[in-house]
């Protein structure tokens, strides 16, 4: 069945010294071979970090949806890929909220990551007013179809479900809650993509440490974690691969 996926996203943070968090990491990954690990670093990292931890996946936190051209700043997913990027998130909300990308937009990015060879992990997620009012699994399931790049199947394609209450608060929703929303992404997908959806994995992110890993990768359809937060040192990060090691 599927491999759990743990996933870590620095975000705008990390650095050359950084990267020694690595070796542990690495380490953790190489001792639990049914747990996939990748680790999204900032784009001036990824070369340095795939040198660094060559057995590890390195992904990116963006990528253009073009392949080349006038995009002053911009980077596209074969450039990630030539210095080896193997994976790029694409939608995560603080894009979406940033730069205001829409889900046609992060559509796009997505088909242009797996254009260029990479995997993507694909991130959806609700605030706290439509959960308030009762729309969470109605926004959460719409924003998956109308974002679902070109040919979507698994395992090259992850979903991250990330309410964007829980990312970097410290709250979580309930395991409930979590299998609730996983089980509607995981019908919406076998609607749309018949059974390509099962290799699909679905991942929880938002607020996840140490001390509720276990508990939130053991609710129903949660196929592993996006981790922000606890991913940046592997003290924080490797409990959580070793929990996902013990659920197997
Ligand atoms: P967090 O971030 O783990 O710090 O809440 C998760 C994310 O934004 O991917």
């Amino acid at each position: 069945m599927r491999r759990k996926l743990i996933a870590g996203n620095w975000k705008m943070n990390g650095s050359m010294a950084a990267l020694v968090e690595l070796d542990a990491i690495a380490t953790a990954a190489t001792r639990s071979p049914g747990v996939d690990v990748a680790v999204a670093v900032p784009a001036t990292l990824i070369a340095p970090a795939t040198a660094r931890a060559p057995t590890l996946a390195i992904g990116a936190q963006d990528v253009h949806h073009g392949d080349c051209g006038a995009h002053t700043g911009c980077v596209s997913a074969a450039m990630v890929r030539e210095v080896g990027a193997r994976f790029s998130l694409v939608g995560h909300s603080e894009r979406r909220a940033d730069q205001a990308e829409s889900d046609a937009h992060v559509r796009d990015k997505a088909t242009a990551a797996r254009r260029a060879g990479l995997d993507v992990i694909l991130c959806v997620g609700e605030t706290s007013e439509e959960r308030d009012a009762g729309r969470a699994e109605a926004v959460v399931t719409a924003q998956l179809a109308a974002s679902l790049p070109d040919d979507a199947a698994g395992p090259w394609l992850s979903v991250a479900y990330e309410p964007i209450w829980a990312i970097g608060t410290g709250r979580t929703p309930t395991t409930a809650d979590v299998a609730a929303m996983h089980g509607a992404l995981r019908a919406r997908l076998r609607d749309l993509l018949g059974v390509e959806a099962e290799a699909i994995r679905l991942l929880y992110g938002g607020s996840v440490n140490d001390a509720n890993a276990g508990e939130l990768l053991g609710a129903g359809d949660v196929d592993g974690a996006l981790v922000g937060g606890a991913s940046l040192t592997a003290a924080k990060f490797v409990p959580i691969i070793e929990a996902a090691a013990r659920l197997g």
